[in-house]
């Protein structure tokens, strides 16, 4: 039995978890900085980093006294090292060298994105390597193709905004709460998705690339024409009073606008790669319209789209310790002097 220590602290959530055999969660714990940084609707670098700080010590806690275990009764630890907010990875980065560096146990450093395709290989044993994966998170909208648990080639991803990053921005356009993803999908539930056009950037020279930004804006004109002077004064003033309906409209007609975008250039990639499978991962395979319209789009053509549970998705540890397992497998362990990286 190979029990692994992992731990997640690369953006605004602070996560450790004791995962067996690379697949068994004995425990996993999430302590969430949204209502942090909903005031500002968006992720505060300096406000995440300071909260990780506090958080760390009683998460990591609370994941060993979760899975009956000591910290030295761990075989290895495994922590996120890169992409993602400097001063957020560090917290954990630095976590992680003390415990393996107290109890002589082997470091592990993990990709967060990799281990976002990974929560769903963890999930579903079915998935067949390799196969075609889509992150799409608050950070990362990305496409690759998926050879083994530690090895994926990136095929393309987002020019500007990230897919949770539009479905953010665009809540706070129509007055909706943070983060938006979860209160756009709820809105949409009211809406008429055909009732409000707006574009699909498909970039045809660029397959497996994405653009969120033009979306977005064609959003905001949509609630606030721009004046013949320039852009639009502050939307936020507006969306207070905007008529219900229009706002389930507009959410409704973005989140397909998307869901559009993502189904077809997943569905590309797969056949370009002769792929049966497609592992998606990250915050926005939360989206019930997501997982609905590209499991069917994939079924149509022989092909299966498999999502990880809801926990799995968004940010968490039991990915990062999932992963480690195979990296110590491996023998890819890191030294204690390996860094973090934001890219
Ligand atoms: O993977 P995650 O927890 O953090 C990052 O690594 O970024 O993803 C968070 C993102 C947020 O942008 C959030 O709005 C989005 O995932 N999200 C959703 C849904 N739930 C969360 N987007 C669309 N529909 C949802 N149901
Ligand atoms: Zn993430």
């Amino acid at each position: 039995m190979v029990r692994i220590l992992g731990i997640e602290s690369s953006c605004d959530e602070t996560a450790a978890a004791v995962v067996e055999d690379g697949t068994r969660i004995l425990s996993s714990v999430v302590e969430s900085q949204v209502a942090l940084h909903a005031p500002f609707h968006g992720v505060v670098p300096e406000v995440a980093s300071r909260s990780h700080l506090d958080a760390i010590v009683p998460v990591l806690d609370e994941a060993l006294r979760g899975a009956g275990m000591k910290s030295d009764d761990v075989d290895a630890i495994a922590v996120t090292t890169r992409p993602g907010l400097i001063g957020s990875l560090l917290v954990g980065l630095s976590a992680g060298k003390a415990l393996s560096f107290v109890h002589g146990k082997p470091l592990l450093a993990v990709h967060h994105i990799e281990a976002h395709i990974h929560a769903c290989a963890m999930e579903h044993p079915e998935l067949a390597y390799p196969f075609a994966s889509l992150v799409v998170s608050g950070g990362h909208t990305s496409l690759y193709r998926s050879v083994s648990p530690t090895e994926h080639r990136f095929l393309g991803g987002t020019q500007d905004d990230a897919a949770g990053e539009a479905f953010d921005k665009v809540a706070t356009i129509l007055g909706l709460s943070y983060p938006g993803g979860p209160s756009i999908e709820k809105a949409a539930r009211g809406g008429d998705a055909k009732r409000v056009p707006l574009p699909r950037p498909r970039l045809p020279d660029a397959p497996y690339e994405f653009s969120f930004s033009g979306l977005k804006t064609a959003v905001l004109y949509k609630v606030q024409p721009p004046s013949p002077r320039g852009t639009p004064a502050s939307a936020g003033a507006r969306a207070g009073s905007l008529d219900p309906q229009f706002v389930a409209d507009l959410a409704a007609s973005f989140q397909e606008a998307v869901v559009d975008v993502l189904v077809e250039k997943t569905l590309g990639a797969a056949r370009e790669l002769d792929a049966l499978a497609i592992a998606v991962g990250g915050g926005v395979a939360c989206n019930g319209r997501l997982r609905e319209r590209l499991m069917a789009a994939a079924a149509a053509e022989g092909r299966a789209a498999f999502f990880p549970s809801k926990a799995l998705c968004l940010d968490n540890a039991a990915m990062i310790a999932g992963l480690g397992y195979h990296l110590l497998r491996e023998g890819k362990t890191a030294p204690l002097e390996v860094d973090a990286f934001p890219r």
